[in-house]
């Protein structure tokens, strides 16, 4: 049963709705606006629901937010220096939205946009179709993402088919803290990346093309970690970023198997989380730029370090560095990924 409520108006006064999904284990709610992961609740080691993600009240709160809170990122996620893709021998021009880079998508990318949503078994389907030149892209790429909830696990579907050949790389940009949003921050709680290597940042955030192994180095997370043991660490990637916010390379990606990129836990709730993909990279942004800023559920503050994110996507700047897996749907292709949180008690 999925239970449909207002969320609200667009600021050009398109309605907007709540899609509510409850069964009996655990409940999410998604909004058609970004196609975003509202609330997540899952039960704590007491069997008591605890919402795991950041999120708001409304959709106005979405289309004026610039954190991504649970949203769909597309059509490319995270940085692309200068804005500049290289497609067939031709460079495009996307928009330059932080800076002078494009930044999740651009100005007004699909974490802005609203879908259209249809139910589905167990879950929702989202549609939207982005238009031939949107935020500098060529080519219409038409793009489905269902969510699907089976049990205390989400999985998310991404599917999407273009009349050119342009980029995709899409992600889900959730906001988790395992002792449930609005308890603390999330410095006691332990994340495990499955990844010997990880991709070097420049100042600005921009993978320099650079691979690098963990070993000896903060990034180290092979074995599970605190996500407070080393955040102020004088390592230059974390002082760059303020706190964790790089690209990991998945362990055993093939590009097609769906395998565990990371896990998390909280001792204090009990609650764990796997998170699995077929996507090669992984980033783990600690909230640096949470600022308290911005009305969570219930008006709460977002407050900085108050939750994680573990993005399953290619690598960010892609295009810059031929070395990296290159984010490119050829025209007729299907782009199918899939991102899947699995959560559990210890
Ligand atoms: C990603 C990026 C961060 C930041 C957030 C959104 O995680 O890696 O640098 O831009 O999105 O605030």
């Amino acid at each position: 049963m999925v239970k449909i409520e207002s969320f609200g108006k667009t600021k050009s006064g398109k309605k907007v709705f709540l899609y509510t999904l409850n069964n009996g284990k655990a409940e999410v709610s998604l909004t058609n606006i970004g196609a975003a992961v509202v609330s997540l609740k899952v039960p704590d080691k007491n069997s008591c629901l605890k919402d795991v993600v950041l999120g708001c009240d409304c959709a106005l709160r979405y289309e004026n937010g610039d954190k991504y809170l649970g949203a769909t990122v597309g059509r490319c996620s995270n940085r692309i220096k200068n804005g500049i893709i290289f497609l067939n021998g031709k460079s495009f021009q996307l928009s330059q939205n932080e800076g002078d880079n494009q930044l999740h998508g651009g100005f007004e990318g699909f974490n802005k946009k609203l879908w259209d949503a249809e139910i589905i078994e167990n879950g929702i389907k989202f549609t939207y179709i982005s238009p031939d030149g949107e935020e500098g892209y060529p080519s219409m790429l038409k793009t489905e993402v269902s969510y699907i909830l089976t049990g205390t696990t989400l999985e998310i579907h991404y599917k999407a088919i273009s009349d050119g050949d342009t980029v995709c790389a899409l992600t889900n940009h959730s906001y988790f803290n395992l002792d449930g949003v609005g308890n603390g921050d999330i410095l006691s709680q332990y994340v495990q990346i499955f990844a010997e290597q990880f991709t070097t940042n420049d100042e600005h955030s921009l993978p320099t093309g650079e691979i690098l192994s963990v070993k000896d180095t903060p990034m180290d997370f092979l074995t599970p970690k605190q996500l407070g043991a080393d955040i102020n660490s004088d390592y230059e990637q974390i002082k760059f970023a303020k706190g964790f916010d790089n690209n990991w390379v998945i362990k055993n990606y093939d590009g097609k198997s769906i395998i565990t990129a990371a896990k998390a836990f909280s001792k204090h709730s009990g609650i764990t989380l796997e998170v699995l993909t077929n996507l090669p990279g992984i980033q783990l942004y600690s909230g640096n730029f949470l600022d308290g800023a911005g009305i969570g559920k219930k008006g709460a503050e977002i407050k900085n370090r108050s939750a994680f994110c573990l993005e399953c996507q290619y690598f960010p700047n892609a295009f810059a560095n031929e070395n990296f897996p290159q984010p490119v749907l050829k025209a007729g292709e299907v782009y199918d990924k899939t991102i899947i949180y699995k959560f559990g008690i210890i």
